[in-house]
């Protein structure tokens, strides 16, 4: 840890807020109306099977992003609060919603800071369901959206978190391209126990990289149990096999590795 903590994390997150708002043109054109090939494909997907949502629930969303999993909630007659930590995003996901012509929806924004537990419970509710999708390795601190959401949630509430999976695609990883037809392309892990911090792109068209927080499962779920949650439900995601934008990311061709992790937690 460097000699003044505060102001090191302080910095991380001012990093993580500059990235976010400085890339929200490029992340809005490339997500467009309705998430990127593995938001629409796999992620949103995954959280609505487990949301199980019913017409007129009330959904608090947290790192909404642009917008499209709100957008796809109201769609379905869902009643969303979407927020995401970055203005600039926010005013891209207004924008798009605003420009729904086929039918009314029910989706609101809001910024908040998901690593700020009282800006999640101002949010107000109480509300039937919450959800995370790709959020949470750009988080510092995950304890207080998880106490946040504890406490804005209806008792039997769900929270549905999506996340790259710690154990293969936070970890430090390496694709492994095999060179014999009979063998899997496969991936190695150098570290896994511990957190770090490491920088990344989702895109090589990307200018600034993202800041991603690695944490193991184990710890993501003793903050997710510390507030009072309880996991009733998990889903490890492989990516959609289609080929990738960036030919270094080879996702596409480990279709028995999962890329990322669907969890649901309770209310009690
Ligand atoms: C990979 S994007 C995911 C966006 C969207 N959920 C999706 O799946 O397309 C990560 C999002 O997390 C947001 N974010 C990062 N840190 C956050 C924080 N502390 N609180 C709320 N949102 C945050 C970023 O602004 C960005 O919109």
């Amino acid at each position: 840890m460097p000699s003044d903590p505060e102001a090191y994390l302080a910095d991380l997150k001012r990093q993580v807020l500059d990235s976010w708002e400085s890339g929200a043109d490029f992340f809005d054109e490339r997500w467009g109306d309705q998430g990127d090939e593995f938001h629409h494909g796999v992620f949103a997907p995954a959280a609505e099977r487990m949301l199980g949502l019913e017409h007129g629930a009330r959904v608090l969303e947290l790192a909404c992003g642009n917008g499209g999993f709100a957008r796809r909630l109201g769609r379905q007659g869902i009643q969303v609060l979407a927020t995401d930590l970055s203005p600039a995003l926010i005013a891209h996901a207004e924008r798009r919603t605003e420009t729904i012509a086929d039918q009314p929806v029910d989706v609101s924004y809001q910024v908040v800071d998901a690593t700020v537990e009282r800006e999640i419970v101002n949010c107000g509710g109480p509300f039937d369901a919450a959800a995370c999708i790709m959020g949470a390795m750009s988080m510092l601190t995950l304890r207080p959206m998880f106490g946040g959401v504890w406490r804005v949630l209806k008792p039997r509430g769900i929270f549905v978190l999506v996340t790259l999976h710690p154990s293969f695609a936070t970890s430090g990883y390496k694709f492994v391209k095999s060179e014999n037809e009979d063998e899997p392309h496969g991936l190695t892990v150098s570290r896994y126990l511990s957190r770090y911090v490491t920088h990344g792109v989702t895109n090589s068209a990307q200018n600034e990289p993202q800041i991603y927080f690695h944490r193991p499962m184990h710890e993501l779920l003793t903050d997710a149990f510390a507030s009072g949650l309880v996991l009733d439900g998990m889903e490890e995601l492989p990516a959609p096999e289609q080929p990738m934008e960036d030919s270094r990311l080879m996702w596409n061709v480990l279709p028995d590795i999962p890329m990322a992790v669907a969890l649901r937690f309770r209310r009690p």
